[in-house]
């Protein structure tokens, strides 16, 4: 506890708390970096501020104060000379790298979940998504109105799923399966590394036509695209048919009464013998079991600013299975460093 000598005792942790207040400042350089594409620039070798400028097409003082910002934060280093190059943390923000996190960068912190972000006190005041009122259009209609918009989405979503691949993996048992569908699957980076993992199982991915982004190129790079099918459509009207099913991070999109528009879908393709992993973070039910999940926390409200959704609570995923026609038979942490649980459910 700290004190000061007027008659006010400041008895809260002031500094904690200043960090979190001044935690957009570096969230936005990050982004900037991002959209600047340095990483990309610099990954020869270094150039000089200048030299830079010119590639990203930047304001040359400016952009070195970006830098010097930057070089704070370890995402580059500056020398005396004005030669600027990249770190390893800076080199995360490259595309495509195993760990990349550019694209969800400039996802989260790029114009339209920003200002959703802006308008968090009035989604608390009146439980609705902010991003529609503020942007003029749904989230995912934005993506399909947007295609570089749509493809920074699709692109952040893979390198959000890229390192939660081996966990999902071996928390979700196939056996016994011989086509499985990914619904929602983005790209398919889940379903490729399933399929690289499984040899003899075949997949379908299924998304809206845009969602499927570059899937082509991410099951061929992967070896799997001659065992992989994909599929366009609307997983509210019609899911294709196969044996099992993964749901990865899309029912947190949605509302309850989405989410059971999904799996009833689903449970209309699925054979009585089917098998369902729902694949998504499960928030502990105790208050006193939150500290650790902040993450899940925050993306919680990034739901209700953005989409509407929200994280659950095993007992709310029992509660939206048994609505739609499934069974909650088990619910498997994955092992660190994801913070997902796969749920498994069986038609009822
Ligand atoms: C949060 S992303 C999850 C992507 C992927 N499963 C992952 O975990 O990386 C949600 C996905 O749902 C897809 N989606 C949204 N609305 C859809 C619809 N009506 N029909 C099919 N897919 C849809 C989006 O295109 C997106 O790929």
């Amino acid at each position: 506890m700290t004190t000061t000598d007027t008659a006010h005792p400041v008895t809260g942790d002031r500094e904690r708390l200043l960090g979190m207040l001044f935690g957009f400042f570096p969230a936005q350089v990050l982004q900037t970096v991002a959209r600047l594409d340095v990483a990309e620039h610099l990954a020869a070798g270094p150039l000089t501020a200048t030299e830079l400028a010119v590639r990203t097409g930047t304001d040359p003082d400016a952009q070195y104060r970006l830098l010097r910002a930057a070089s704070v934060l370890g995402l580059v280093e500056l020398t005396v000379d004005g030669t600027v190059s990249l770190t390893p943390d800076g080199a995360l923000l490259r595309r495509g790298e195993p760990g990349s996190l550019g694209r969800l960068a400039m996802l989260f912190c790029g114009e339209k979940t920003w200002r959703s972000w802006g308008e968090l006190a009035q989604s608390v005041r009146t439980g609705e998504p902010a991003w529609e009122r503020v942007t003029g259009t749904s989230t995912f209609a934005a993506f399909d109105d947007d295609p570089e918009l749509s493809a920074t989405f699709t692109e952040a979503m893979a390198e959000g799923t890229r390192g939660a691949v081996p966990g999902v993996v071996a928390s979700a048992d196939l056996t016994g399966v011989a086509t499985l569908a990914d619904i929602g699957g983005g790209n398919g980076t889940l379903l490729a590394g399933i399929l690289a993992a499984h040899p003899d199982l075949r997949g379908i991915l299924f998304d809206s036509p845009s969602g499927l982004g570059d899937a082509d190129e991410v099951l061929t790079a992967a070896g799997v695209a001659d065992r992989c099918e994909t599929a366009g459509g609307d997983f509210f009207t019609e899911v294709p048919t196969a044996d099992a099913y993964v749901v990865k991070s899309v029912l947190h999109d949605w509302d309850d009464e989405r989410c059971r528009r999904i799996l009833a879908a689903v449970r209309a393709a699925i054979g009585d013998d089917g098998a369902l992993f729902v694949v998504e973070p499960v928030l502990p039910r105790e208050p006193g079991e939150l500290a650790d999940r902040q993450i899940t926390l925050m993306s919680d409200l990034n739901m209700l600013v953005c989409t509407g959704g929200k994280e659950r609570t095993s007992d709310e995923f029992a509660a939206l299975f048994t609505a739609s026609g499934f069974t909650l038979e088990s619910v498997t942490a994955c092992p660190p460093p994801t913070g997902y649980s796969v749920l498994r459910a069986r038609p009822a």
